[in-house]
Formats: structure tokens, C-alpha cells, sequence
């Protein structure tokens, strides 16, 4: 997706900052413009600054430096409640002593809908999350996973062009969170609503969004759809905290049409595409995904540079074997590989080559 001018932005985050004590920045340089209807996702570790992106954007926090648009106009003079903004958080915060369709008719009454119309939205808000049957329980008296609906439900009520969501399935259960992201992201495309999701958890970030901006040290590190991220990461925190990664370190010996030789600090030569370095000499820090390790020779190019490698462990795993090798003085070595007919088991001791296509591999930043 084209990155959406400024000016048409829905929401976007302009030379951002943030200190809550006025020394040090949690939130450095944020920049970030998102199209209507997109649902985005912010990741990252824990402190990364995320939940205060989110909280400036709220209006519960003010940036120290930079503005934040809402549909072309800065929201520092816009109260809270008069964005529009439905939010989602972890501890669903239901009101205790209210009963289910009355903790869905508050934000309307507190934008003076009238009774019947109010009964209305309640009835279908709802319905939408399956609920239907459950307006007269107090939320003591639902599972967590129906807490965390009604949550949702009084969210989308007032029919809000914005919701955010911080990490708002962190407290269910595995089968339960799977069931949850898909039914957000259904609801989200439904309803056309434009979506500010955290999480930390990156199959989550994978699987519900159209964009995701990897957080790292209050900054942006990267912001791509899914794919992109992790099949073409451009620094080495990326590739490192997005899916599983075979980091190698070593020395860029010839730059050429985008590629680089890279010798390794272990030993070996091997071809990777330049992402960043630029010369010979510059450090590096070689990122190559496990699944696009060959171990048949026969499938590269007669010219390609290959590497030694010892098998260390073979791990079955039923549809995928991952295979755990020894390469450029390294033992953290992963490759995987289809379980099909024709392949092969590799057994511990017995020394092999690898090796890959040039493009399959990327020279990043030596952090
Ligand atoms: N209200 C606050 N006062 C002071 N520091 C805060 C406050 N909220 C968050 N922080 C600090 O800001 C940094 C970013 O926090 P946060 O935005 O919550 O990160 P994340 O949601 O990515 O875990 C952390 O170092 C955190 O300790
Ligand atoms: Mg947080």
C-alpha cells in the first residue's frame, strides 16, 4: 500500500515526542499517517512506547514536541469524548454494579441519545459480538472471553470512525484469542471502521492487520503490511523480533549491483543482498530465514558461494523438520524444511553444505 499523503490522512502522527518527565523521550520521532479503514497494529516489547502512542491519540496524554491529526485537523483542542474514539484495553474496565446493556447504553447517554434510540444501538451492538441473550448479567457473572465481547461491543456502540485497542486478548486463552482476532478483524472490515490495535504478541500483529509498525526505543523501526516485514525487514531489530531469523556477523568484502560478498566472522563466504551496507570493510549482520536454507545443492546457481555445516539435532515437528546445524562457529543455526515425500531426515554428526539464493538473504545494520 502506497503510504497515504499527510493531507488525507485519517489519523496521522507528525514529528511526535513524548516525556513524562520532561528529560527523557519515551516516544522519539513518530511519524505515521494511516488511510480511513485501515487497521494497524503497533508492536513491540514491552516499554517501547506504544500505549503512550495510543493514549496521545485518545487524548488521555498530551505529545511534548509534534501534533496528531484527526481527518486533516490537529485534536489538541478536541476533548476526549467529542473524537469519536471507541477504546478497547486489556482489563475490559466494565462498570461492576451496571448490568450489560447498561454498561452499553452509558456512552450513548453521555451523548444524549434518547431512550429508545439507545435500545436500539444496545440491541444491535449485541448482536455483533454474539451477546444477544446477555443484557441482563451483571460482568461478574461472564467468562473472561464474554467480558472481553461486551468490552468490544460497548466500544463499537456509538458507531465510533475510530477504535483503539490495547492489547485487548492479552488475558485469554490460546484458543480463545485466536477465535477473538478473527471475529475484530471481521468486525473491523465490516463496519469499514479504522482500527489502532497493540499488541506484543506478533502472530497477532501478523495475522489481523493491514499494516504493522514494529516499535522499538520510542521510534518506528519499520511500518509495512505483514509480508513485507517479514520478508523484507530493513534493519536487524526487525528481522530479529519478527518471525524466526539465522543472524551471522561478518565483513562486506564486494559490493556489486546490489549485492554483497559478505566472509564471515566464523568463516565463509557468502552472497546476500545489500540492504545495509555499502562498501567493502562495513560491518554486517546477515539475516536469513530458515525455510530458504538449501541443502540440495542442485537447486543453486553452479556459481553460488556455499557453506560447511554440521548437524546437530533433527527435530521433528509432524508437518515441518527443523534442523539444527553448526555454521560459521555458530550452533544456533535453524533450517526448515517441508515434511514431504522426497525429503530427506539429516542425522546429527554428519557434516553437509548449505547454501541460498542471493536475494533470499539480507545484509543489514550490525547493531
Ligand atoms: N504515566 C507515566 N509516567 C511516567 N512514565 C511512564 C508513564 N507511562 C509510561 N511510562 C514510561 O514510558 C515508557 C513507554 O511506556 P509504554 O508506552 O507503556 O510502553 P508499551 O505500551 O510499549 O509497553 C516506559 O519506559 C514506561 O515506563
Ligand atoms: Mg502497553
Amino acid at each position: 500500500m502506497a503510504d497515504t499523503a499527510i493531507n488525507d490522512a485519517f489519523v496521522a502522527f507528525e514529528r511526535v515526542q513524548k516525556s513524562y518527565d520532561g528529560e527523557l523521550l519515551v516516544v522519539k520521532d513518530l511519524n505515521l499517517s494511516m488511510p480511513k479503514g485501515e487497521f494497524l497494529t503497533m508492536l513491540g516489547p514491552s516499554g517501547s512506547g506504544k500505549t503512550t502512542c495510543l493514549m496521545m491519540l485518545a487524548g488521555f496524554e498530551t505529545a511534548t514536541h509534534g501534533e496528531i491529526k484527526l481527518k486533516g485537523d490537529p485534536i489538541n483542542n478536541i476533548p476526549p469524548h467529542k473524537r469519536g474514539i471507541g477504546m478497547v484495553f486489556q482489563n475490559y474496565a466494565l462498570f461492576p454494579h451496571m448490568t450489560v446493556a447498561e454498561n452499553l447504553s452509558f456512552p450513548l447517554e453521555v451523548r444524549k441519545i434518547g431512550k429508545s434510540e439507545r435500545e436500539g444501538k444496545v440491541k444491535r451492538a449485541l448482536d455483533m459480538v454474539q451477546m444477544g441473550d446477555f443484557g441482563g448479567r451483571r460482568p461478574a457473572q461472564l467468562s473472561g472471553g464474554q467480558q472481553q465481547r461486551i468490552a468490544l461491543a460497548r466500544a463499537l456502540v456509538f458507531e465510533p470512525e475510530l477504535v483503539l485497542m490495547d492489547e485487548p486478548l492479552g488475558a485469554l486463552d490460546k484458543q480463545l484469542r485466536e477465535h477473538m482476532q478473527f471475529e475484530i478483524t471481521n468486525l473491523a472490515h465490516e463496519l469499514g471502521i479504522t482500527v489502532v490495535y497493540v499488541t506484543h504478541d506478533q502472530t497477532e500483529a501478523l495475522t489481523m492487520s493491514d499494516r504493522v509498525a514494529v516499535f522499538d526505543d520510542g521510534r518506528i523501526q519499520q511500518l509495512a503490511p505483514p509480508d513485507e516485514l517479514y520478508e523484507s525487514p530493513q534493519n536487524s531489530f526487525v528481522a530479529q523480533f519478527i518471525g524466526e531469523n539465522n543472524t551471522l556477523g561478518g565483513a562486506v568484502k564486494e559490493v556489486k549491483d546490489g549485492f554483497a560478498l559478505v566472509e564471515l566472522d566464523g568463516g565463509g563466504l557468502i552472497d546476500c543482498k545489500a540492504v545495509n551496507v555499502e562498501k567493502p570493510g562495513d560491518r554486517t549482520l546477515i539475516s536469513i530465514r530458515p525455510e530458504r536454507v538449501e541443502t540440495n545443492m542442485d537447486r543453486l546457481n553452479t556459481d553460488a558461494h556455499t557453506l560447511d555445516a554440521e548437524v546437530l539435532e533433527f527435530i521433528y515437528m509432524g508437518d515441518v523438520f527443523r534442523t539444527r546445524l553448526r555454521v560459521a562457529g555458530r550452533d544456533d543455526f535453524i533450517i526448515k524444511t517441508r515434511n514431504s515425500a522426497d525429503q530427506t531426515r539429516l542425522t546429527p554428526g554428519s557434516k553437509i553444505k548449505i547454501g541460498w539464493q542471493p536475494e533470499d538473504c539480507r545484509a543489514l545494520d550490525a547493531v
